[in-house]
């Protein structure tokens, strides 16, 4: 009897998603490189789950109903070409191999490409939701191939996370679409967690919260409109004891923070095909930043900042943090989104926004409430350039801007660095404004270097003899 799917990487990731997929009454078999791995599958399987760890690639392949369902979970890069090499000789024309990893989308153009011919299907797929959600419920991104999809969508919709009774998981779109809106979803992921870390820093440096009080700020916040993922993790990491010493484990950890490059994708992505995603960029860059722990020591010695003034109300104060990073997370939202519209255009992915937002409402990191108001929008009008752009969205962001502008404020006066609140503020500022000054910047780039500019009261294109008019 043969196995109706098949897993390909058995990490945490891999031997989870397997796991669930098992759960759900299908049959899986996994093949892993490192045999330890293939031990722990078998190990730790429950009864009832029709699996298999094999450890021949030859045996795996010729174990699995065809056309064969292969799902890679294996690190971006080399490791999915590797792969692939050992495969392709193996498997038959009609087999579907689907990359689960957090692979960029132009390597799944082109192994799409390469695959297809040997009429192969390969399809890019994204997956949130880390360990616990692979195991429980996943948000996926699917996207290529609408056949092979159709193939993969009960298996999918089954294993996904739910929400009011929808499985997170849609058709994200043609080509490499399903990696493009991972991607985008990690580069969110990365501002809303810089935006966080900074109503932190305010609430320690100004309010001059203990890990007790901030808990319970976190708790309320995730019992209201901000309630999502990342705040209700938050809030239970200031609870958490250190094993070592006496105090809180969030006090001892050391502040550089990692990156494993979805988030300079993102921002890449955003420069190539030219949207404004100022909040995502800082969050990739803050974290450059942090790593140079160093440099920061001296530099915070050689320009020690002021004490930083307790607010005159502190009730108010935290009120107005929350307001702030409720918004700007809106606004990283937006832009994010932004640049999926783009993208959708730029790449004919055709990508559906409303789907999207509606399969990030569960299973996934940056799940929150806040989607729900996103999925109204984009069901108002899918065509939506710019989450902004909606009436329902302006009213939330109306009521709340101030409460931006008095953060973003205390921040800069009192030498609290705090980039991506200043960053989603300008971003709003310069996006809601009819008139910039880049007038002025066509008019320097024609006087030196005769780039031409157009006129608000004419068609055409201009260029003007700057110097002979100045001399
Ligand atoms: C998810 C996460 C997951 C992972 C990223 C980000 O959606 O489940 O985004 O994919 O956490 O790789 O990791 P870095 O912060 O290390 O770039």
């Amino acid at each position: 009897e043969k196995y109706s799917y098949g897993m390909i990487g058995l990490g945490v990731m891999g031997r989870n998603l397997l796991y669930n997929i098992a759960d759900h009454g299908f049959s899986i078999a996994g093949f892993d490189l490192d045999h330890e791995k293939i031990k722990d599958l078998e190990e730790q399987k429950t009864s009832g789950m029709n699996i298999k760890g094999i450890r021949s690639l030859e045996d795996f392949v010729s174990q699995l109903e065809t056309p064969r369902k292969i799902i890679l979970m294996v690190p971006a890069g080399k490791p999915v070409d590797a792969v692939l090499e050992n495969l392709k000789p193996i498997l038959s024309e009609g087999d579907i191999v689907i990359d689960a990893g957090n692979s960029y989308f132009k390597d799944t153009d082109r192994r799409v490409a390469d695959l297809a011919s040997q009429k192969l299907h390969f399809m890019g797929m994204g997956v949130s939701g880390g360990e616990k959600g692979a195991r429980t419920g996943p948000s996926i991104m699917p996207g290529g191939d609408q056949e092979a999809f159709g193939l993969l969508q009960p298996m999918l919709e089954a294993i996904a996370a739910k929400v009011d009774g929808d499985a997170c998981t849609a058709y994200m779109g043609k080509g490499s679409a399903g990696n493009y809106v991972k991607m985008v979803h990690n580069g969110i992921e990365y501002a809303i967690m810089q935006l966080i870390s900074e109503a932190y820093d305010l609430l320690r440096k100004g309010a001059k919260l203990t890990n007790d009080e901030l808990y319970e700020v976190f708790k309320e916040w995730n019992n209201g409109e901000m309630n999502s993922f990342l705040i209700e993790i938050t809030r239970d990491i200031f609870q958490q004891k250190d094993s070592l010493i006496e105090g809180y484990l969030v006090d001892q950890i050391l502040d550089k923070a990692g990156a494993k490059g979805t988030g300079k994708w993102t921002s890449e992505q955003a420069m190539e095909i030219g949207v404004s995603i100022p909040t995502i960029d800082i969050a990739v860059t803050s974290r450059i930043l942090s790593a140079y722990k160093d440099e920061r020591i001296k530099a915070s010695q050689l320009y020690s900042h002021s004490e930083v003034v307790t607010p005159e109300n502190k009730e108010i104060f935290i009120k107005e943090v929350g307001e702030a990073l409720y918004l700007s997370t809106l606004i990283s939202y937006a832009q994010g989104l932004a640049l999926l519209v783009k993208a959708s255009e730029e790449y004919h992915f055709e990508i559906p926004l409303k789907d999207v937002v509606k399969i990030w409402r569960g299973g996934c990191i940056i799940r929150s409430v806040l989607l729900e108001k996103f999925y109204a929008a984009y069901t108002k009008n899918p065509q939506l350039s710019n989450i902004l752009l909606d009436e329902d969205i302006a009213a939330i962001v109306k009521e709340r801007v101030s409460s931006l502008r008095k953060t973003a404020a205390f921040a800069v006066l009192n030498g609290i660095s705090s980039l991506g609140l200043q960053t989603a503020l300008g971003y709003f500022d310069a996006y809601t404004t009819e008139s910039l000054p880049v007038n002025l910047i066509q008019a320097q780039r024609d006087y030196f270097g005769a780039h031409t500019y157009q006129r608000t009261d004419r068609e055409g294109v201009f260029h003007t003899n700057w110097e002979s008019f100045n001399h």
